[in-house]
Formats: C-alpha cells, structure tokens, sequence
C-alpha cells in the first residue's frame, strides 16, 4: 500500500501557527475564519496555481473543508472545478500553493498519496465494473484476503455495514451485480464505496446529473449522512437546488479564481447563480476589475 508519500513524509505544520487562526468573520474571505465549532480544517489549500502549457487555469485558488461539512463547489463550465479536484486527487501536479491536511502541510504527487490520506473521488462515469458484485466493487483493488484466498465473508460484511452506517436502504442484495442497478442505485453505491476506506474527505463530481426526482433525493440524503457521519464532502454541481438542499458552504469558482466561499445560509440563489456567471454579486465576489479582466 501506500506507505510512502504524505502521511508518513509529510512536513509538520508551523508550530506558531494556529490551526484556528481566530478570525472574527470568514464572510467572503476565501479559506480564512474559524469555522462553526472551531474544528481544525481537513484540507486547506492556499495560492494554487495550475496551468496547462500556456493556459493558465487556476489562479491562487485558497480551497479550506471542514469535518462534517458539504461544500458545494460550483462554477460555469470551464471555470476549473474538475481541475481543482483532480489537483487534490493527485492527478495533475499543481504550479505553486500549499496544500495542508489536518493542519500539516503535504505533498500530494500521485493518486496513491490522496487515498493514503483518506481522500476518495467519485468521478462520474463511477467506473464501476457492470459484471461484479456490489461487494467487488466496493473492494476493487483493495480486496481483503485471508491467506491466499480472499476474504470474502470479511469484506462482505464491511460492505453491509457501510450501506447500514449510511440508512441506504434501497439495495437489496449486496452480492447483486452492478448491471442490474439502476442509475440512482450505482451512484449509491460509488458513493459508499468512497466512505468504506475511512476517508476523511470524499469528492463527488456532479452525483445526481443523471438522476430523476426520486433517485436525486436518495443521493442528497446519502451526502447529508456522508457529512453527518463525520466525512467531509465536497459537491460539484450545477444544480442550485442540490447545492442549496445540501451544502453548509458554497465555494464559487469564476473563470479559475475563487470568486466567493461563503455559508449557504449567508448567501441566495440569485446571488450565485451571479457568482458562477459574472463573478460578483453587489459586495460580494471578485472585485469589479478582477472579474472583468477575464472577460
Ligand atoms: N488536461 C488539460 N489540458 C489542457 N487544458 C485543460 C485540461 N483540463 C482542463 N483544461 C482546461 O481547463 C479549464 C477548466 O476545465 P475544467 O474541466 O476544470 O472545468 P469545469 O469547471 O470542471 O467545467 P465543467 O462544468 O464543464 O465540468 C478549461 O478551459 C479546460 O479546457
Ligand atoms: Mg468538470
């Protein structure tokens, strides 16, 4: 496994530096204040910059998630919220910034040191494997073994207590082939899977585009659990409705920049729909320059 990279090579964080640096108000200030409950953020990103050859794509990007939280990240298409993600994933390398986890700062050079340290990406095609089992595909490349033969009973077991951590109720047989699921059903189970492995952070990249009404409802119940559960969740979506159902904090990204990271609770629909397609919204967003410098 794993046994190399962050978690055991990570740089510790500066002792001076608080985790919670007491901030008064964290309104519109980017990764800054100290958030409800005053936990220690799980990941925080400052000044990520990211380009492909000439194209710069992300510019100074300060990105912070919380325990027990669902961050929608939104953004029109382009504006570089796959980017981002695959940046925490360890997909692409980033240019500059610093990626701290539970206040140490990492390195993240590869998709092994994400899972290592409990980061876990549902992407959209799932890439779920059609002619396994639920339980295969919850432990695929991961599988358990009990000498030389795998432990079936063990990880099937894990995979049942998963589902019942997270009250999914509507699968009915753990060893049913993925083929026979439906689109709601699968998503359930990508989404599971990234909860099996103890992870902190799970990333899910638009998980109810392709649903109906009732099977959008059982994914945005799923994510709540996911966060009350401890998890830390962050949501790509371009659905305002998901994102203000279910999101503590909304982060807003225009054009590459992040253009607002603010509670759900602090902002409206209107507001961020005019985050996502203009970068600002009354004092709100980047400033008028900034957002029109891009234009
Ligand atoms: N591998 C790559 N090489 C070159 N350019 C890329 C690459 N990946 C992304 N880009 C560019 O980076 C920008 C941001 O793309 P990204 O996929 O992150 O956007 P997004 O916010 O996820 O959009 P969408 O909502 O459409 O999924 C786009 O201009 C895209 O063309
Ligand atoms: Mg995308």
């Amino acid at each position: 496994m794993a046994d190399h990279g962050p978690v055991d090579g990570g740089i510790p964080a500066d002792d001076d530096i608080p985790a919670e640096s007491g901030t008064p108000a964290e309104r519109g200030t980017p990764g800054g204040g100290t958030p409800p409950g005053g936990e220690t953020p799980v990941l925080r990103i400052t000044g990520l910059n990211k380009s492909f050859g000439a194209v710069h794509v992300l510019h100074d990007v300060d990105f912070t998630l919380r325990p027990g939280q669902v961050t929608a990240l939104v953004g029109d298409n382009g504006a570089g919220k796959s980017t981002l993600i695959k940046c925490i994933a360890g997909i692409h390398p980033i240019d500059s910034g610093t990626i701290e986890f539970e206040g140490r700062q990492v390195s993240i050079s590869g998709p092994r040191d994400a899972a290592a340290l409990g980061i876990e990406v549902v992407y959209q095609d799932l890439a779920l494997a059609d002619n396994l089992d639920i339980v295969q595909n919850m432990f695929l490349g991961r599988e358990r073994t009990k000498g030389v033969v795998l432990d079936e009973d063990s990880m099937e077991q894990a995979a049942r207590e998963t589902l019942a951590r997270l009250s999914v109720r509507t699968v009915k047989s753990v060893r049913q082939q993925v083929a026979s699921l439906s689109g709601g059903q699968r998503q359930t189970v990508a989404i599971a899977k990234a909860a099996l492995w103890e992870s902190k952070v799970v990333i899910l990249d638009e998980p109810t585009a392709a649903l109906g009404v009732a099977q959008t409802r059982q994914v945005l119940d799923l994510v709540r659990r996911l966060a009350d559960t401890g998890h830390s969740v962050v949501l790509i979506s371009h659905n305002m409705n998901d994102v203000f159902e279910v999101a503590d904090r909304i982060t807003a990204l225009y054009l590459g920049r992040v253009a607002a990271d603010v509670a759900r609770a602090e902002v409206t629909h209107g507001q961020v729909v005019e985050l996502i397609t203009a970068g600002r919204s009354g004092e709100l967003g980047l400033a008028p320059v900034t957002a029109a410098e891009n234009l």
